[in-house]
């Protein structure tokens, strides 16, 4: 059976990466080899952009081309080589977020992030994306419980409403590769959602 790339997606305060590990621990009992890698990060490389992507003001371009670039290290040292050898690769978060944040959030346009998408994966794509999904004002209040807001997590006014739509309009445009989760369930509901995707993956 060929090893699957899946994506965990949905704004700060989702929910995502708990139940990211939950999966992860569920694949391994049935039996797969399963990495766990996150963006931006996920090679040396990548971790060093993401304390900048996280921590410096920059310009919105400026920001997407970085994700971007640590996007291709991760997909050709880690995520490809991975795969190859079998193993699932499961990573919080993927190109859909940069279409999220950069363009929904900060309004870079799509056509950009395209051309981007378009030199750092070729037609190279996840076999199924997990966007969380909930309402931003329950998602903000998970997040203020977190001492420490990193630069995207400090965002205000409708930021998150945006990245919330975005993430929702790339749903409705690629229903195939998307599950749709929703996140303001209780977390057994949840894990109960995604064992279902589990034993259909
Ligand atoms: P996040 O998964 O929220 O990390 P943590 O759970 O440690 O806070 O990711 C960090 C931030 O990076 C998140 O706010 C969204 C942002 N991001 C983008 O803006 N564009 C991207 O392409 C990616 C991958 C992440």
């Amino acid at each position: 059976m060929t090893a699957k790339f899946i994506t965990f997606e949905g704004v700060d305060g989702a929910g995502k990466s708990t139940h990211l590990t939950w999966f992860a621990d569920r694949l391994r009992q049935r039996g797969h080899e399963v990495l766990v890698t996150r963006e931006p990060g996920g090679t040396p490389l990548g971790e060093r952009l993401r304390d900048i992507l996280l921590n410096q003001p920059m310009q919105a371009e400026t920001e997407a081309m970085l994700m971007f670039a640590a996007r291709l290290e991760h997909i050709e040292t880690v995520i490809r080589p991975a795969l190859r050898r079998g193993t699932w690769v499961l990573s919080d978060r993927f190109s859909d977020a940069s279409f999220a944040y950069q363009g929904g959030g900060r309004g870079v346009p799509t056509a950009r992030l395209e051309i981007l998408e378009q030199w750092v994966q070729g037609g190279f794509q996840p076999d199924l994306t997990l966007l969380f999904d909930l309402p931003i004002e329950v998602a903000r209040q998970r997040l203020s419980a977190n001492v420490s807001l990193d630069r995207f997590e400090q965002e205000q006014g409708d930021f998150f409403e945006k990245v919330r739509q975005a993430y929702l309009a790339r749903c409705r445009n690629m229903p195939s590769r998307f599950a749709l989760i929703d996140a303001t369930l209780s977390p057994n509901e949840v894990k109960a959602a995604l064992e279902k995707i589990i034993l259909s993956v």
